[in-house]
């Protein structure tokens, strides 16, 4: 099918830019805060890799956990849909309306107006301020939900309204999370008006441009829905869709949105940008236009390329970018050269891009480099497998071969699914499948093999922990086993977040006993003396932390969290703690760059420390609400990490570090000696 069609309405015409600002001028004049895009890497929700939608940063606000100081709220949010419940990838290049990365506008209401009200809105920018013709738009509902039907009846005949299921009007954040029914709005690009019964079925001339979601429900890990205390409204608009409907465009790439990025392409390749949606030429371009947004803002963002999780779909993504710009006769990096363009078209709206740009691009030339390396031979490969494939006769790529590409060639598995299906073949998805999770048990059972195992009894008993301040306790004993010894209290700290265990003594009766290790088993910490403990459950004890070794250890903490902020000053945002241990004659921190750090960079790093050190800031620790915690400026949580509903943070210089930490840390940064 081709997306060639042409189409022209007569509507206001405005560029991308001014697009943009009348949505959210027409928000704001309704009483609506414009807020800030969230980061696309989103921080503290471990159900997320992406920024997948304009609502997550209110998650806490729907669920009734968190809230704001304003009850309606509008921006433009970065997402990106490459993982999990909403993921495009494949559609992209081949088809002129997907995208990795996109803009999404929205308008929110927390408890404040819902159906009538959002709905009334959509209506009145689309058709009094935008001018989009009403014959060409088309509202869906939840099927069973009349009332909104009824709500669109005021505007539109029956036969531009049409009820759906779960699947097209029940919209989900993910697998858990906020959710409710919802209403789209679809745009008839038909010349004769016969889009009706095209809507939702995956064709460009009828496409979603809206979608105004009533949350009403929390859906749980275990799938069941509760209600929420407050009905809500939560809206998205496709920002590049309704650039395309209104410049009358058939293809979201003929927009001034993304012609400035084409046109770079053009000019580096020296080929011309072909429409048709069969062209390679086309495709490529389409697929490098599209890829660097998402490379761009997420590396912007702190995120960076690597081997799991985030960073692998990164990867992923970038080589697949990189293999298209091979179609267009590229033999060098060349998709770091298109990040100036979105600096220009997009800095004053995203300022991170702006700001982050210079080591974007060196982020993306050092990865492409890498990947160009084995590229020609991972294809050249590739045609000795397809050749011996057809051979035999047969149109199956081994799951062997895949993953000799994989493993070998750093061909991620949708890059050789590609080129498979450019020749007609397909692959056996299962075997390589099972030989990835093969090699998966392999390294975990290697890394076993170097933790020390030691056998903790269960004990039915809980620890405090009180030694934040104290370092020597008074204590009843509730757990003695050989050399094991449970306290009701304890300063002892178990080794948690690279912060290394405390030694010390313990005496019970007169008798003492080294503390040569301390462990934690469920809620009890288990202490581990040098020798058998002879005394009884009941008995008073006095535990003592070997102070001297505790004060190394915090100096070294608390160093540990200048040298992190130290590091993402000097060399960007995307340095993030990947482990580290907090020992008492060092620390070490681990991160990814994607460089050597080089002597200019390390004394920088070192000048900033000592400042921070000789400058005798308060180190403070603060246990606050994660809602509330969360906020603070700059403030660095883990991700993946669970945290409870109360965190502790420690800031040292407000204005320069604030980090989650359950460690223990010196008062005054000058204490770092
Ligand atoms: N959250 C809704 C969506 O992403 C608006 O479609």
């Amino acid at each position: 099918m081709s997306s060639i069609f042409s189409y022209s309405i007569n509507v206001m015409q405005l560029t991308s830019r001014e697009i943009r600002q009348s949505f959210l001028d027409f928000f704001s004049q309704r009483g609506h805060r414009i807020v800030p895009s969230a980061p696309v890497v989103p921080h503290g929700d471990a159900t997320l890799l992406f920024t997948n939608a304009g609502m997550n940063q209110f998650k806490d606000v729907f669920l009734g956990v968190g809230k704001r100081d304003f009850t309606r709220c509008a921006d433009t949010q970065k997402c990106i849909r490459v993982s999990g419940k909403h993921n495009d990838l494949e559609e992209v290049g081949y088809d002129t309306y997907h995208h990795t990365f996109f803009e999404m506008l929205g308008n929110w209401s927390f408890g404040d107006y819902y159906k009538t009200e959002a709905i009334a809105m959509s209506w009145e920018l689309l058709t009094k301020v935008w001018n989009l013709p009403i014959d060409r738009i088309h509202a869906t509902v939840f099927r069973t939900d009349d009332e909104s039907y009824s709500i669109w009846r005021h505007y539109l005949p029956d036969h531009q309204i049409h009820r759906f299921d779960e699947k097209d009007n029940f919209w989900e954040m993910g697998e858990s999370g906020p959710c409710g029914p919802c209403s789209e709005i679809h745009f008839d690009r038909t010349p004769d008006l016969s889009g009706g019964p095209l809507v939702n079925k995956g064709v460009p001339e009828v496409i979603e441009i809206w979608n105004n979601v009533f949350i009403q429900y929390n859906r749980k890990p275990d799938g069941t829905l509760e209600d929420l205390t407050a009905k809500h409204v939560d809206t998205g608009m496709g920002f590049e869709r309704i650039c395309a409907v209104m410049q009358n465009k058939s293809s979201n790439y003929d927009t001034d949105v993304f012609s400035p990025i084409l046109k770079n392409i053009e000019s580096l390749s020296g080929k011309k940008y072909e429409t048709e949606l069969e062209s390679k030429t086309g495709i490529a371009m389409r697929v490098m236009a599209d890829h660097i947004r998402t490379l761009a803002f997420s590396i912007a963002d702190g995120a960076i390329p690597g081997n799991d999780g985030r960073g692998y779909v990164l990867r992923r993504i970038l080589r697949r970018a990189s293999r298209y710009s091979r179609n267009l006769g590229f033999h060098e990096p060349v998709l770091w050269k298109l990040v100036q363009t979105l600096v220009d078209t997009m800095g004053d709206i995203f300022p991170e891009l702006v700001e982050q740009q210079v080591i974007v691009e060196r982020i993306i030339r050092a990865e492409e480099d890498s990947f160009l390396q084995t590229l020609d031979r991972g294809l050249e490969r590739f045609g000795d497998i397809e050749r011996s494939v057809r051979a035999s006769d047969s149109t199956t790529v081994s799951g062997e071969d895949s993953f000799q590409l994989y493993d070998t060639f750093g061909f991620p598995i949708d890059l050789t699914e590609l080129l498979a299906r450019e020749r007609g073949l397909t692959i056996d998805i299962e075997r390589f499948n099972s030989l990835m999770q093969e090699q998966k048990l392999r390294s975990r059972a290697a890394r076993k093999a170097h933790i020390q195992q030691v056998e903790l009894p269960s004990v039915d008993a809980s620890t405090e922990f009180v030694g934040w301040n104290d370092l020597s306790s008074e204590s009843t004993v509730l757990f003695v086993k050989d050399n094991q010894i449970v306290l009701d209290r304890t300063p002892f700290y178990v080794e948690m977040g690279g912060q290394q265990a405390d030694f010390g003594e313990i005496t019970v009766g007169g008798n003492r006993y080294g503390i040569i290790d301390v462990r934690k088993s469920g809620d009890a910490i288990i202490h581990f003396a040098d020798s058998d403990i002879e005394h009884l459950v009941g008995d008073t004890a006095v535990a003592t932390v070997d102070s001297r070794r505790r004060w190394d250890i915090q100096r070294n903490h608390s160093a540990t969290h200048l040298l992190h902020e130290a590091l993402r000053r000097v060399l960007g945002n995307h340095v993030q703690q990947s482990g580290s241990l907090v020992a008492p004659d060092a620390l070490r921190f681990d991160f990814s760059h994607f460089q050597k750090v080089s002597p200019a960079e390390l004394l920088e790093i070192e000048h900033i420390i000592n400042d921070k050190i000789r400058e005798r800031f308060p180190v403070l620790t603060l246990e606050l609400p994660i809602e509330e915690a969360r906020k603070i400026q700059g403030v660095k949580m883990f991700f993946g990490d669970k945290y409870g509903d109360k965190v502790r943070v420690v800031i040292i210089d407000e204005k320069f570090s604030a980090e989650f930490c359950g460690g223990t840390h010196v008062s005054n940064s000058s204490d770092i000696g």
